[in-house]
């Protein structure tokens, strides 16, 4: 950055209203940064103290006059001129903030943050928030959200504990379509807000409180051998995505994971797991008490039927292989189904709603998600397209849009299921 204007100050600096939270908002060097005059504005409205601390690259983009006067707070420009009321303003600031969120995190500033860079204001004041979560709402061109170094350094970041919201899909600046948008202002502020004052996430406590929910998410893994395996290339992303909407509706929540690269969510009981046959052992117990069941995990429907106990050895010849089928998690549970919801996933190539249909009435289930997964779609995907099912029901068309989206209408479903059932 090292801009000569520096740290801009706010002669005018509004009153805040008393025992608003203190949300910092980073604001990255991206096409989409002047969003994020927005996403200030939406959380002034809700009374949040709102400060907002611009990357090196980021008034290239968006002018800090107008964050200045959108959040009524001087804006941290220039991490070696700061307003002299901060004091050490990226270290003040960053304790005493109750969310951080980055407002169109680049490409660059998301590679900085992973290596623990602290050349600027958002980088500098990020190490000092450490362990609070990180909320990023990257947005970028869809290579560059594709990229393997772009994948690795959010994996990184969410192991830290770093919430990241799924860009949106759609027509991006540079013409190209596909994602890396930046989601919708509002549902950045709303994040932000509900990090914030997790009492006041909307519905919180609400249409879920009370009732008891299993999730099941991400693949299984059947071994060949100690170090060999079958699996899928299932992300876990929309379980979890499920699990934290449940909570978030007020729903004690288990989630029974196969193995996923995600960190446990917030306020969730997560059982870890590796096989179907665990994963199914497992859930037994969590069904009993659950009134909902959301079926999530893409299980591996065989396993090998002689896993060896020892590492095979290269022969160089072919070799082959017997399978034996797996449990029917999902159907060996609808069997005591009782007055339990039960959701289903349907991951397809070929002929999705018809073979989705048959496995809505096979399982005996209330909805059932049908992804397709050709060309790219689905699995391990930020976003999700998915038609609805629901017995003699036409068919709901979702997205592509983003998996917490999905994840959000899933449970209002669910809820609206139960209460239906009383
Ligand atoms: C016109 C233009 C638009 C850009 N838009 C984006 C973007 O949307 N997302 C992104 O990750 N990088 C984008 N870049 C690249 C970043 O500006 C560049 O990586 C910069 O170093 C990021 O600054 P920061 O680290 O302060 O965020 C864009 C560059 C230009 C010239």
């Amino acid at each position: 950055m090292g801009s000569s204007s520096a740290t801009t100050s706010s002669p005018t600096a509004a009153r805040l209203p008393e025992g608003g939270p203190s949300i910092l908002v980073g604001v990255a060097g991206g096409i989409a940064a002047y969003k994020a005059a927005d996403v200030v504005g939406a959380l002034r409205r809700r009374g949040a103290r709102v400060t907002v601390l611009l990357s090196r690259n980021a008034a290239r983009f968006v002018s800090p006059l107008a964050l200045r006067t959108l959040s009524g707070r001087p804006v941290g420009e220039d991490l070696f001129d700061e307003p002299a009321e901060w004091g050490v303003g990226h270290v003040t600031l960053a304790k005493e903030a109750d969310a951080f969120v980055v407002v169109a995190a680049t490409a660059d500033l998301i590679a900085r943050l992973a290596a623990g860079e602290a050349g600027d204001f958002v980088t500098a004041a990020a190490l000092v928030y450490h362990p609070k979560p990180l909320l990023l709402a990257p947005a970028m061109n869809t290579a560059m959200w594709r990229h393997p170094a772009v994948r690795a350094n959010l994996r990184t970041l969410r192991a830290r504990g770093a919430r990241i919201l799924d860009p949106a899909s759609g027509l991006l600046a540079c013409g190209d379509v596909g994602d890396g948008k930046l989601p919708d202002p509002a549902v950045i502020a709303g994040e932000a807000w509900a990090l914030a004052r997790p009492d006041a996430r909307p519905g919180a406590g609400a249409e879920l409180a009370g009732r008891r929910v299993l999730v099941t998410a991400g693949p299984t893994r059947e071994a060949l051998d100690p170090v060999r395996f079958l699996s899928n290339p299932s992300s876990g992303r929309m379980g979890y995505q499920v699990a934290a909407a449940c909570r978030d509706l007020g729903a004690e929540v288990t989630l029974v994971s196969g193995p996923v690269e995600l960190p446990d969510p917030p306020g969730v009981r997560v059982v870890r797991v590796v096989s179907a046959r665990e994963m199914l052992e497992a859930c037994r117990g969590p069904f009993t008490r659950a009134h909902a069941l959301i079926a999530c995990a893409a299980v591996s429907d065989w396993r090998p039927a002689r896993p060896s106990g020892s590492k095979v050895k290269k022969t160089g010849r072919g070799a082959s292989l017997r399978l034996e089928p797996n449990p029917d998690i999902l159907f060996t549970l609808s069997r005591a189904k009782g007055r339990r919801v039960l959701v289903g996933f349907a991951a397809e190539t070929d002929d999705l709603l018809a073979n989705a249909r048959a496995k809505l009435e096979r399982k005996r289930l209330d909805l059932l998600v049908a992804n397709p997964v050709d060309g790219g779609r689905g699995f391990g995907s930020e976003a999700n397209e998915a038609w609805i099912l629901a017995p003699g029901a036409e068919p709901r068309h979702f997205g592509p849009g983003p998996k917490s989206e999905l994840a959000a209408l899933l449970a209002r479903d669910v809820a609206d299921l139960l209460r239906r059932r009383g």
